[in-house]
């Protein structure tokens, strides 16, 4: 008997287990059902699991009608879709195969045996279709800062502008940085929309209403920029953020996320990152914060890829060796950005935040070559220096 993975998007329990008690019952198929209460549940439900078909109240109290299927077809581009209405309407059954349901049911007159066979047809119809499926995953970089003002926003930015300088490709800057929305302002861009905005509209989210979001940049980098200030009443939802980040990576071929500090959005969105990179300083209080940050993501389940270390705002003459730091942190430090203050406070004065010239434009640059000739850098023996900054910075036992 062939296994069948239903994912069943329905929020009125007793119509959810009628429905998984019908399916029990088929003898065609072995019908597997997960059942999603919101619209939120089946995004997360399908990034965790690949699904047969998809059986969807169109009626869901948290996302109305059409939405709801439009929305888990953009998120799972491929998956057959079976609506569901509560009431027998011909309008908006028409409406839902027109946009790409491959049947709608009737929850109240539905039959084990017209629902198993709707079910199987459209898994078939959908089999033997030749539409294309979009296929582009953005690589997603998470830059995260160990402490604040230690340079993450600045450095994220480099990052975007670089990655499209380097590889021609679209490259997304998304700036989930709750307590500030800087990169906005180092970008230049200006926009009423912001990730508040995506995350609370994620059954409209399709390339145009994307395109009104997002702001575009003269250096081919688009920014989604963030609330920051202005809707501290309003918190962003790690896991509606989650699925903005995930529609996007189906739209470019890069994303950078300005992470802000450790939080639980920023904690949230960790798992989705495929290279992580946390920005501290040479100073102790930066290196005592960012052992305490290290040790939080290397908690099992809490990375889905590297992380790395960035120290930034190195000084010339410093009294510690790089070795000696890599030593406090436990780990090697992946590039390092030197102090560039005078020219930065120079340049910030013509409202030249990013321009390409600065020393810090060219530091970044080095870093993000690196990055796409896939370096790696292997971690240096401590001097005896390290003892004392151990003792200071207390990152390590
Ligand atoms: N390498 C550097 N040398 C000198 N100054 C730097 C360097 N990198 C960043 N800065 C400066 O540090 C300040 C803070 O930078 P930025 O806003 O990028 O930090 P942040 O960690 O994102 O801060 P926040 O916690 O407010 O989000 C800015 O004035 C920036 O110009
Ligand atoms: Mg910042």
């Amino acid at each position: 008997m062939p296994e069948c993975k239903v994912l069943l998007v329905e929020d009125n329990l007793g119509d959810a287990r009628s429905l998984q008690e019908m399916l029990a019952d088929a003898d065609s198929s072995l019908f597997r059902v997960q059942t999603a209460d919101s619209l939120v549940a089946a995004l997360n439900a399908l990034a965790l699991r690949r699904f047969d078909v998809a059986l969807v109240d169109l009626s869901l109290a948290s996302s109305h009608g059409l939405e709801t299927l439009l929305t888990v077809q953009r998120h799972a581009p491929g998956l057959p879709i079976v609506a569901l209405t509560g009431q027998d309407s011909d309008s908006m059954a028409m409406a839902a195969v027109e946009r790409g349901a491959q049947d709608c049911l009737v929850k109240s007159t539905l039959k084990v045996d017209s629902l198993v066979r709707s079910l199987q047809y459209a898994m078939l119809r959908r089999h033997r279709s030749t539409e294309p499926v979009e296929t582009q995953v953005a690589t997603v970089i998470g830059i995260l800062g160990a402490k604040g003002g230690v340079g993450t926003t600045t450095i994220a930015c480099h990052w975007a502008l670089e990655l499209q300088r380097q590889t021609k490709k679209k490259v997304l800057l998304l700036d989930v940085d709750v307590s500030s929305a800087s990169a906005s302002f180092l970008m230049d861009v200006h926009s009423e929309y912001t990730t508040a905005e995506a995350s609370s509209n994620l059954h409209r989210l399709d390339a145009s209403y994307w395109n009104n979001l997002v702001c575009s940049t003269p250096r081919g980098v688009d920014v989604l920029q963030a609330p920051g200030a202005m809707r501290f009443h309003d918190p962003l939802n790690g896991e509606r953020v989650r699925h903005v980040l995930r529609f996007a990576r189906s739209l470019y071929s890069y994303v950078v996320v300005d992470l802000g500090r450790l939080n639980d959005l920023s904690l949230s969105l960790a798992s989705e990152v495929s290279e992580l990179f946390v920005v501290t300083t040479p100073e102790i209080p930066a290196l005592f914060e960012t052992g305490r940050v290290l040790n939080k993501l290397s908690e099992p389940g809490v990375m889905g890829g590297r992380t790395q270390l960035i120290l930034n705002r190195l000084a010339k003459g410093m009294s510690h060796s790089l070795s000696d730091l890599e030593c406090v942190l436990g780990r090697p430090v992946c590039a390092t950005i030197g102090d560039c203050s005078a020219e930065l406070h120079d340049a910030y004065g013509m409202g030249q935040f990013l321009d390409e010239r600065l020393a810090i434009s060219k530091q970044s640059r080095q870093m993000v070559t690196t990055y796409l000739g896939g370096g790696v850098v292997e971690p240096r023996s401590a001097s005896r220096g390290a003892l004392g900054l151990l003792r200071l910075a207390g990152v390590r036992d």
